[in-house]
């Protein structure tokens, strides 16, 4: 019987004579003799029309009970259509139910909540699918261009002794008889990799326990980590835009019509990719927040999300920010020789007010300066004795980042929310479903 299925979007490339179609019912209406099913899939949708008088009385009742995200194959004549939804129309000749489907809980303008109530449904949605092929085509550009560039992936552990960017925003876990801590960073065993691999880069589940409630933070995010061996300051921050660049470019080459869904213009992110991308120092946005925005800032202090986004106002495209005070940066970030307050490190920062999308540094190998760093912060230094030993037995300039990978989907997507950057976002207050 019904074969050779096509997706939806096949099948309106094709664009006439007879297809076989499956997927699930995105919108129904009709009348006593004839039942209007737009179908979904993963491709696109489509208007199916059943006429009363193709079927048998009974076979047309199947099709007028018919719910919304009911699963159905169906076959029939497509042809254009200016009237329907996508431009197309399919003429039904024969068609089956796969799954009926109860009333669908979720309707017309329900609130944020509800949805992420819903989530394991609301991922259905038109909205959720373009972001989610937005986040699958990032993923995989970035794989690419570590490839290209000769990067080996590198696996860390998730479960850790201690942590890597502060202990207020470490998840404990219950080890056997022992604790751990769930993963903040990639990082510190990625700088034993790059003494193997030289050149090394990952992306992996990251928990912080962040205590914000913002559009920004989740307490369970995708990082997307580098590392590499020779590399300097200067290296990474280039490396940082190139990556992200190249990621930007095959996104809008390939996800047109989804981020035209979302609103997003591809070609005026297209542009911004192909834009220079300015560095300053720290201290020139310290300038440039007191001279543009009237805000001072004393140095010393790290900016804060309104002032990252007062800075950002001057600027349309991401801005890479270098050398924070070395005193409130974490303890893996290195003193710029020349200016000892100063680190040797780097966030970029992303336009519209999606605020920090990269953090990464030089990696400090003064073990005395670190250890004191590490005491001051009460953490037991012992913990650390394999990093230590990494800058023991010849030890080279490194250096790496993370990239935050929801923060980017937010952006090019333009979400006002991260959390419809995961498909099952974790924060403060929500861990379900
Ligand atoms: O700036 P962060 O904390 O840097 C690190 O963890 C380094 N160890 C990375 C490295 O050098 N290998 O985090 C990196 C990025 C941030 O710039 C941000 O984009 C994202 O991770 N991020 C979060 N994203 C969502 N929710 C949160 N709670 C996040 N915390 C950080
Ligand atoms: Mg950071």
């Amino acid at each position: 019987m019904m074969t050779d299925f096509i997706s939806i979007q096949e099948a309106m490339n094709k664009g006439s004579g007879e297809v076989s179609i499956r997927g699930w019912v995105y919108r129904e209406r009709g009348s006593n003799n004839i039942k209007f099913v737009v179908l979904r899939d993963s491709s696109n949708i489509l208007q199916c029309v059943i006429k009363k008088d193709d079927f048998s009385d009974d076979k047309f009742q199947e099709a007028v009970s018919v719910q919304i995200e009911a699963s159905m194959e169906i076959t029939g004549t497509i042809k254009k259509d200016e009237r329907a939804p996508t431009g197309y129309e399919l003429s039904v000749k024969e068609f089956k139910i796969i799954g009926a489907s109860d009333t669908f809980p979720i309707t017309k303008d329900q609130s944020p909540e509800f949805l992420l109530d819903k989530r394991h449904l609301w991922l259905r949605s038109r909205k959720m699918t373009a972001i989610l092929k937005v986040r699958s085509t990032y993923i995989q550009a970035r794989d690419e261009i570590f490839r290209n560039e000769g990067f080996y992936r590198f696996d860390a552990p998730i479960l850790q002794p201690s942590q890597c960017e502060g202990g207020s925003t470490l998840f404990e876990v219950k080890y056997y008889k022992e604790k751990t801590y769930l993963s903040q960073s990639w990082q510190l065993y990625a700088e034993a990799g790059v003494f193997a691999l030289e050149k090394i880069y990952n992306m992996g589940p990251t928990f912080r326990a962040e205590k914000s409630k913002t559009s920004r933070h989740l307490s369970e995010f995708w990082m997307a980590e580098m590392e590499a061996a020779w590399f300097d300051l200067k290296d990474v921050t280039e490396f940082a835009k190139k990556e992200i660049k190249y990621c930007m470019k095959k996104v809008c080459e390939e996800r047109i019509e989804d981020l035209k869904l979302l609103g997003r213009d591809s070609q005026k992110l297209l542009e911004i990719a192909n834009k220079e991308w300015p560095t300053m120092k720290y201290r020139e946005a310290l300038k440039i927040l007191k001279e543009k925005s009237k805000i001072n800032i004393s140095f010393g202090k790290d900016l804060r999300t309104i002032e990252e986004d007062e800075l950002m106002k001057h600027f349309n495209t991401p801005v890479v920010v270098t050398h924070y005070p070395k005193e409130v940066m974490a303890f893996y970030k290195p003193k710029d020789p020349k200016n000892p307050d100063e680190a040797l490190c780097f966030d970029m920062l992303a336009p519209e007010g999606y605020g920090e999308i990269i953090g990464g540094s030089k990696r400090s190998t003064d073990v005395k300066e670190m250890t004191d760093e590490l005491r001051k912060q009460g953490e037991s230094v012992e913990n650390y004795d394999w990093y230590f030993d990494l800058r023991k037995y010849g030890s080279v300039p490194h250096s790496g980042y993370g990239v935050g990978v929801e923060r980017v989907v937010a952006w090019l997507c333009g979400l006002n929310n991260i959390k419809d950057a995961i498909p099952f976002p974790r924060t403060m207050l929500r861990w379900k479903p």
